[in-house]
């Protein structure tokens, strides 16, 4: 299986990233990290990324009016780096990809898309709504990014179940266990060439 160059864009505090670190350590990850961008100048993931050695940048969000020139920037930033494939990892700004990127960047989302996706819906907020909503299960999306928020080819999904007992809290930890296990396994399909995407829809090819 190929060795991934991996690049993250994050805004917030970088337990995805730091999952995939302990990965990798562990030999369960086929990717070097290669760069970390952050939107924010305080993201802390910036300092998991620094305090591993891996080279980081940021591009600040509110220094672009328009999501087009804000990616720009972005992948501007990203091209001296090459990576083989682009993840989110709570990055919260809207990206317009350009094509040479299509099907290379990919996103976890908190929820069982299409339900509690798109602006707004970010951490905990998509599981207040989940509770408000009554829902009976909960659980994460990986998906390629396209130029809507939360709206790409879904690649893989895992549900958990929603308890009567649940705060907020609780129910996050739940979901972020489900993606501590599904994004590193997309990850591992993408390196072994095991996407194929028709149209809406992803296949996962065999081995
Ligand atoms: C994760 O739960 C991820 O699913 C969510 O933000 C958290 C990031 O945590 N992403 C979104 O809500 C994207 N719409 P982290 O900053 O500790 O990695």
């Amino acid at each position: 299986m190929k060795n991934l160059r991996l690049a993250v864009l994050l805004s917030g505090s970088g337990t995805t990233l730091e999952n995939f670190f302990v990965l990798k350590e562990q030999g369960k990850l086929p990717a070097e990290v290669a760069l970390v961008i952050g939107s924010r100048p305080d993201a802390y993931g910036l300092k998991r990324a620094k305090a591993r050695g891996v080279p980081t940048a940021v591009v600040e969000r509110k220094r672009f009016v328009l999501p087009e020139e804000f990616s720009e920037a972005i992948f501007a930033a990203l091209e001296p780096v090459k990576p083989d494939l682009v993840c989110l990892a709570g990055f919260l700004s809207l990206l317009k990809i350009p094509p040479a990127y299509e099907h290379r960047v990919i996103n976890i989302h908190p929820a069982l898309l299409p339900s509690f996706g798109g602006k707004g819906y970010y951490g905990n907020k998509v599981h207040e709504a989940v509770l408000k909503a009554g829902c009976k299960v909960a659980g994460c999306t990986v998906h390629f990014v396209d130029n809507e928020y939360d709206h790409g080819p879904i690649i893989a999904q895992r549900s958990v179940p929603v308890l009567e007992s649940d705060s907020t809290e609780r129910l996050a930890q739940r979901v972020q266990e489900a993606e501590r296990e599904v994004y590193p396994e997309v990850i591992r399909l993408f390196a072994a060439g095991r996407l194929k995407v028709e149209g809406r829809k992803v296949r996962i090819l065999p081995e």
